[in-house]
C-alpha cells in the first residue's frame, strides 16, 4: 500500500499543498516520500527515504516551482527503500514522471523488453517500467497525446495500479488510471486533485468522483475527463458530496481501524497472490535442502507458522519445528547449525525476540530466511532470502490482515516446495491454486453475509467471564488466534488448546453457561471434534460453533453458529475461518466499552526482550 496525489491549480505552487496532502496520507506508507512538480516547460524532483518530514528537513518538500504536480508516500514492495527506489519515477528523457500505487506483476518481461530497446533503469521497483513504456510509446507514436500514450500503456500492465503522470509536454495535463488500486478525484474551483484516499483533499475540497476500476481520467483546469480503459469510451460521472469529517475520513467509515482492517482482507489476499515467483522458489530451495527447518515468530505471526507446520507437512511432506521466538535460544539454540533453516516471519520485521533468535541462529551459521510486511526491515537485512507480506501498514495493534496475508505467502510456498518435491500431483496442485484464487471473494462472502450475526453473538455473550477456543488439525492454529484476539483486545481471558486434550484437564473448568468457542470445518477431523462438542455440551457449555454452511449434525449441538461457505480445502481453512473469530473480538471489545485500536499495555512494535 503507498498512497499517491496530484493536483493542477489555477494559482500558487503545488509542492506545499502536495507535501500537505503527503501527510495526511501517511497512514498507507511511510519508508519514502517525493514529489515532482513542472515549471517552464521542466520536470522538477525532489524524493528520498524517510518518513516525511525526515525528507522534509533535508530536502525542504515545498520548494518546488509550478502550479500542477505529483506526490507519493511510499510502502515498499519492489525494491529496498531507497533514495533511487522513491517515487516519482522518470522515463530516460526525463519527459515522463509516475507516481504509482499497486503491485505491476509483469514487470520483469516489459523490463527485459524495454532493455532491448535500450532504455536505462535506474531504480528496482516496478514503477519504473511504466515511466519507460509510456516514453516508449510516444516515440513510436509521436502523434500520440500524453492521455492515449497512457491508456496504450496500462493496457500492457498486469496486476494492480492507481496512477498519476505528469510530463512537461502537456504541461496543463495529469493523467489518471486504475486498476484495483484506490483512485479518487476531488474538485473545486481553483484546483483538481487525485489521491488514493479521500482524506488526501478533504479540508481542501468534499466534492469527490470515485474512480472505478478500467478508467482513466484526465485532469486540467478545464476539470475532469474519464475514459474506459478498453475501448477508450467516455464516461459520465458527477462529483459526489462527501460529509466525513478527517478522522473518519482515514479510517473511510469506519469507527476503528481493526474494523478497516478486517474488511480491507479482501484486498489484501489479492495483493499475496501477486507474489515474485521467483523469491518463493528461491525460498522452497533453501527449505527443501535444510536438514531441519524452524518457523519463528511472536504472538499473530507465531500462530501463522503454527498453521504453516500443518501445510508444509500435509502439501510437502516437510516436518517444521513452529517455535515462540521468545523460546528459540532456550530450546533450539544449541541444536542449531549450518545445515539447518531458520523461517523467521514478523509483520514489522523488528520485533526484537524474534531478531534474538535470528541473531543465534546466524551465528550459528543457519540459513535465514524471513517473511514480513516492511521492507526494509532488520529482518529482511539479515535474511538470505526475504519475502513481503504485501498487506500494506496495519495502523490497528491487534494483527489481522497481517495473519490472513502470512498464511497466503506460507501456502504458496508450501504449494511449491510440494512441486519442488514431488510429493502433489498436477491435479491436486490445480485445485489447490485455484482455491487459493478464490479465497479473496470467500473472505469477502464471510464478511458480507456473517457480520451482523457475529455482532449478535457479541451482545449474548459480552458479559461472559471466560471463554475456550478449540479446534483439531489446523484449526488449532486458528483457535489459539481466535483467542489471542479476544483476549488482547476484548480483555477477556480465554483458553485454547488443540480439542483432543480437553480430557487430560481443561474440562474440569467447565460449568453450566461456559462459552466454547469450536472451529470446525468438514475435514478429517470433523467426527473427532463432534465428539468434543458433545464432551462440553454434556457438562454444560454453551456452543459458539464456526462450521461449514448447512452443518446440520453440529447445528444441532450448537448454540450459535457462524456459517463458512462449503468447499474451502483443510490447509487453507485458517484464513476464512479466523474472519468471524476477528469480529467477534472486535464486537466484544466494542460491546464492552473499549478501544480495540489501542490496547491496554500494549504496542504494536515490541521491539525490547
Ligand atoms: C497480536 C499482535 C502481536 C504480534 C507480535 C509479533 O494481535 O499483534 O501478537 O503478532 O507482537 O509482531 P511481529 O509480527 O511484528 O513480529
Amino acid at each position: 500500500m503507498c498512497g499517491i496525489f496530484g493536483c493542477v491549480l489555477k494559482d500558487g505552487k503545488a509542492a506545499p499543498i502536495i507535501h500537505a496532502a503527503l501527510k495526511r496520507l501517511e497512514y498507507r506508507g511511510y519508508d519514502s516520500v517525493g514529489e515532482a512538480t513542472i515549471y517552464n516547460g521542466k520536470l522538477y524532483i525532489k524524493k528520498d527515504r524517510g518518513k516525511i518530514e525526515e525528507v522534509d528537513k533535508i530536502h525542504n518538500l515545498d520548494d518546488l516551482p509550478g502550479n500542477i504536480g505529483v506526490g507519493h508516500t511510499r510502502w515498499a514492495t519492489h525494491g529496498a527503500p531507497l533514495q533511487v527506489n522513491a517515487h516519482p519515477h522518470l522515463d530516460c528523457s526525463e519527459q515522463i514522471a509516475i507516481v504509482h500505487n499497486g503491485i505491476i506483476e509483469n514487470f520483469a518481461e516489459l523490463k527485459l523488453e524495454l532493455e532491448n530497446r535500450g532504455h536505462v533503469f535506474k531504480s528496482k521497483t516496478d514503477t519504473e517500467v511504466a515511466a519507460h513504456l509510456i516514453e516508449e510509446i510516444l516515440k513510436t507514436n509521436p502523434s500520440l497525446s500524453l492521455a492515449d500514450a497512457v491508456l496504450e500503456a496500462v493496457k500492457r500492465l498486469d496486476g494492480s495500479y492507481a496512477l498519476a503522470v505528469i510530463s512537461p509536454k502537456e504541461p496543463n495535463k495529469m493523467i489518471c488510471a486504475r486498476h484495483e488500486s484506490p483512485l479518487v478525484v476531488g474538485i473545486n474551483e481553483k484546483a483538481i486533485y487525485c489521491a488514493s484516499d479521500i482524506p488526501a483533499f478533504l479540508p481542501l475540497t468534499n466534492k469527490a468522483v470515485i474512480i472505478d476500476d478500467g478508467e482513466l481520467v484526465t485532469l486540467s483546469l478545464e476539470g475532469f475527463e474519464i475514459r474506459k480503459i478498453a475501448d477508450s469510451s467516455l464516461v459520465v460521472r458527477e462529483p459526489k458530496f462527501i460529509d466525513w469529517t478527517p478522522e473518519m475520513a482515514v479510517k473511510q467509515g469506519y469507527p476503528h481501524f481493526m474494523l478497516k482492517e478486517i474488511h480491507e482482507q479482501p484486498a489484501t489476499l489479492r495483493n499475496t497472490l501477486r507474489l515474485q515467483e521467483q523469491y518463493l522458489d528461491l525460498m522452497a530451495t533453501f527449505l527443501d535442502r535444510a536438514r531441519e527447518v524452524y518457523l519463528v515468530a511472536c504472538g499473530t505471526s507465531y500462530h501463522a507458522c503454527l498453521a504453516a507446520s500443518y501445510m508444509f507437512s500435509k502439501l510437502a511432506f516437510l516436518a517444521t519445528y513452529p517455535v515462540i521466538a521468545s523460546e528459540f535460544v532456550e530450546q533450539h539454540g544449541k541444536s542449531v547449525n549450518i545445515d539447518s533453516a531458520i523461517l523467521a516471519v514478523s509483520q514489522s520485521g523488528e520485533t526484537a525476540d524474534t531478531l534474538a533468535a535470528v541473531n543465534c541462529a546466524r551465528q550459528r551459521a543457519a540459513t535465514i530466511l524471513g517473511l514480513t510486511n516492511v521492507i526494509g526491515s532488520t529482518l529482511t537485512r539479515v535474511s538470505r532470502v526475504y519475502i513481503g507480506q504485501q498487506s500494506g501498514p496495519e495502523i490497528g495493534v491487534a494483527a489481522t490482515k497481517t495473519f490472513t496475508s502470512q498464511l497466503s505467502v506460507l501456502a504458496q510456498l508450501a504449494l511449491r516446495l510440494a512441486k519442488k518435491r514431488g510429493k502433489i500431483s498436477q491435479d491436486e496442485m490445480d485445485y489447490l491454486a485455484e482455491k487459493m484464487e478464490k479465497l479473496p471473494d470467500t473472505v469477502e462472502t464471510i464478511i458480507q453475509t456473517q457480520e451482523e450475526n457475529v455482532k449478535q453473538i457479541a451482545k449474548k455473550y459480552k458479559d461472559a467471564k471466560t471463554f475456550f477456543f478449540l479446534g483439531r488439525g489446523i484449526s488449532t492454529a486458528t483457535a489459539y488466534e481466535g483467542r489471542l484476539k479476544l483476549m488482547e483486545i476484548a480483555y477477556v481471558p480465554a483458553i485454547a488448546f488443540p480439542a483432543g486434550e480437553s480430557k487430560h484437564g481443561p474440562i474440569s473448568l467447565i460449568e453450566q453457561g461456559f462459552p466454547v468457542v469450536f472451529i470446525c470445518p468438514k475435514d478429517e477431523t470433523h467426527k473427532t471434534i463432534v465428539g468434543n462438542i458433545m464432551e462440553m455440551k454434556a457438562r454444560g457449555a454453551l456452543i459458539i460453533a464456526v462450521i461449514e454452511k448447512d452443518d446440520e449434525e453440529i447445528k444441532s449441538l450448537a448454540d450459535d453458529w457462524i456459517e463458512m461457505p462449503k468447499g474451502i480445502p483443510e490447509v487453507l481453512s485458517p484464513i476464512p475461518y479466523i474472519i468471524p473469530l476477528q469480529l467477534l473480538a472486535y464486537y466484544m471489545a466494542v460491546e464492552r466499552g473499549h478501544n480495540p485500536d489501542m490496547p491496554r499495555n500494549l504496542a504494536k512494535s515490541v521491539t525490547v526482550k
